[in-house]
C-alpha cells in the first residue's frame, strides 16, 4: 500500500472515531470490513471460531459501545454482558466516573517524563496499600495481568535468592515467557518449553500436595522461591478451593521459607464477593498481582504488590532493576483511582456477593428444572462457572444465549464450562432477564 493510500485509510478509520453517529451503511462496513481485516491482517482463527461471527449471520457482530451492563454492536442491538472482559469489567462500560476522570487527566497529560515525579503513580500506590491485606504495602504498576506475574516472580527470586516456583494445575496466569512457565494448562505451553526456572505443579486446593511437593524439593536440593496461585480459579471454570487451603497454604509457605503469591487478576476488586479474592479466608499473601478491573474497564493497568521486606530487592541495589516505560502512566492511574473510589463508596464486593448468591441459586434451579445439560455450578460472588455435560452442550447454550442477546463466553473450540462474569453494578432486573433468556435458551437444547 502506498503511503498516500495509507494516509487516506488511516483518516477513514480516523473519521469513524470522532463521529457520533454512525449510519446503516458505515455499520455494514465496519462490520464487513472488521471481519476482512482480521482475517487478512490480524488473526484468521479468532473469526473462524467465535461464535459472533459463525452465529451471526449477514454481519459478524461488531461491538461498538456500551453502558452499564449493556453494550450495543455496529446496528445499535443491544446485548447483557455477561463476559465481563473475563473479569475487566466489574464496573461495567464506560462508567462515567472512570471516562471523566480519564478524559480530565489526558487533557494534562498522558504519559510521564520518567524524571520529574508524577503525583498519581505516588497516590495510587498509597491507596493500594490502604485496600491490600496485611503488611502489603508497595505497588508496581503495568499495562496487563501477564505483566504483573512477569513483576511478581522476579521479586520474589531476587528477593530469595531462589529460582523455583510451584503452580497449581490449570491455573491461568497469562500468556508471556515468565507467566507460561506457571501456567497450568498444556494448550498454552505447547512447543513454547523449556521455560528456564524449574516448576512444578500441584492439584489446586491440595495443600498436602503442596507440603509433599516442597519436602521433595527440599530432599533433592531444588530452591523454591515461591507458590503461585489464583485464590478462586478463574480460566479453569471458578473453581473454589476448600476452605482450609489458603490458611494452610500460608503456613507452609511459611513453613518451608518459601513466598505465597497471589494471582488476583481476575479475582481482584470485589469480583467474587470480597475486595480480595484470599479475603475470604483471611490471609495475607507475600505477592498480590491484580489487573482487569483496576482501571475501571476504561484503561488497562495492572499492578503486583507487595511488603516494604520484599520490596527490599527492587530498591537494593538496583532501583532501575524493574521499569516500565507506560506501566502506572497518569491516565491508567487516574482511572484505577476513580475505580477504587466507586467501588468502595458503592459497596461493590458486597454488592458482588449478594446478586452472585441469587444467580447461582436460580441457575441451580434451572439446572434441576433441565436436567441433563449441567455437571454443576461454581463460583464466588459473581463469578460464576457453569459446567455442561459435554462442550457441545455448552456450546448449545452458549450460541443460544447470544442470539438472545446475552453475551456469555464459550466459542467452538472451548464451550464445556462457561463464567458469568456480568458487572458488579448489575441490576436486579437485568439479572432476572438474562435468568429469563438463559431459562428460553435450556428449553430450547433440551
Ligand atoms: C488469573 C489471571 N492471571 C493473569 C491473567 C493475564 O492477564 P492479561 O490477559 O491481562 O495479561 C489472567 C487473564 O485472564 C487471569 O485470569
Amino acid at each position: 500500500m502506498s503511503s498516500q493510500n495509507a494516509q487516506q485509510f488511516a483518516q477513514k478509520w480516523y473519521d469513524i472515531v470522532m463521529s457520533d453517529t454512525i449510519t446503516e451503511d458505515t455499520a455494514k462496513m465496519i462490520s464487513t470490513e472488521t471481519v476482512t481485516n482480521f482475517v487478512d491482517h490480524f488473526n484468521r482463527g479468532w473469526v473462524e471460531y467465535r461464535k459472533s461471527v459463525t452465529e451471526a449471520g449477514d454481519y459478524a457482530g461488531t461491538e461498538w459501545r456500551g453502558v452499564g451492563s449493556k453494550f450495543y454492536d455496529v446496528f445499535d442491538n443491544e446485548y447483557i454482558d455477561c463476559l465481563g472482559g473475563y473479569g475487566a469489567l466489574d464496573l461495567g462500560w464506560s462508567h462515567p466516573e472512570v471516562v471523566d476522570a480519564v478524559k480530565s487527566q489526558v487533557g494534562r497529560s498522558g504519559i510521564p517524563t520518567q524524571e520529574l515525579m508524577d503525583p498519581l503513580r505516588g497516590a495510587l500506590a498509597a491507596l493500594m496499600a490502604k485496600i491490600t491485606p496485611g503488611n502489603i504495602d508497595h505497588s508496581f504498576f503495568v499495562n496487563s495481568g501477564t505483566e504483573t506475574i512477569e513483576g511478581a516472580l522476579k521479586i520474589a527470586k531476587l528477593y530469595t535468592g531462589k529460582t523455583g516456583f510451584i503452580s497449581t494445575v490449570k491455573a491461568f496466569h497469562g500468556k508471556t515467557q515468565g507467566s507460561l512457565s506457571v501456567m497450568g494448562k498444556k494448550d498454552y505451553r505447547k512447543g513454547l518449553q523449556p521455560y528456564g526456572s524449574q516448576n512444578f505443579f500441584v492439584p489446586f486446593g491440595d495443600a498436602d500436595a503442596l507440603e509433599k511437593q516442597l519436602d521433595i524439593c527440599k530432599t533433592v536440593g531444588i530452591d523454591i522461591a515461591a507458590f503461585i496461585a489464583e485464590p478462586i480459579q478463574g480460566e479453569a471454570g471458578a473453581i473454589v478451593p476448600p476452605d482450609n487451603f489458603w490458611p494452610r497454604a500460608r503456613q507452609i509457605c511459611d513453613d518451608y521459607g518459601i513466598l505465597l503469591i497471589a494471582d488476583e487478576v481476575q479475582t481482584g476488586m470485589g469480583r467474587t464477593g470480597t475486595m480480595w479474592g484470599v479475603d475470604h479466608w483471611g490471609v495475607t499473601p507475600d505477592i498480590m498481582c491484580t489487573a482487569k478491573s483496576l482501571g475501571g474497564g476504561v484503561m488497562p493497568i495492572g499492578a503486583f504488590m507487595g511488603s516494604a521486606k520484599v520490596w527490599k530487592a527492587f530498591e537494593e541495589p538496583n532501583p532501575f532493576i524493574h521499569t516500565s516505560t507506560t506501566g502506572g502512566n497518569p491516565m491508567a492511574c487516574a482511572a484505577a483511582i476513580a475505580a477504587i473510589n466507586v467501588t468502595l463508596r458503592d459497596n461493590l464486593p458486597q454488592k458482588a456477593a449478594e446478586n452472585g448468591a441469587y444467580m447461582a441459586g436460580k441457575i441451580e434451579e434451572l439446572a434441576k428444572k433441565y436436567p441433563g445439560i449441567y455437571n454443576r455450578i461454581t463460583g464466588k460472588g459473581l463469578l460464576i462457572g457453569q459446567h455442561f455435560n459435554d462442550a457441545e452442550i455448552g456450546y448449545k447454550v452458549a450460541s443460544g444465549l447470544f442470539k438472545r442477546k446475552v453475551l456469555v463466553a464459550g466459542t467452538l473450540i472451548s464451550a464445556h464450562t462457561i463464567r458469568f462474569e456480568p458487572a458488579l453494578i448489575i441490576t436486579k432486573a437485568e439479572i432476572d432477564e438474562v435468568l429469563n433468556r438463559l431459562e428460553d435458551t435450556l428449553k430450547e437444547v433440551v
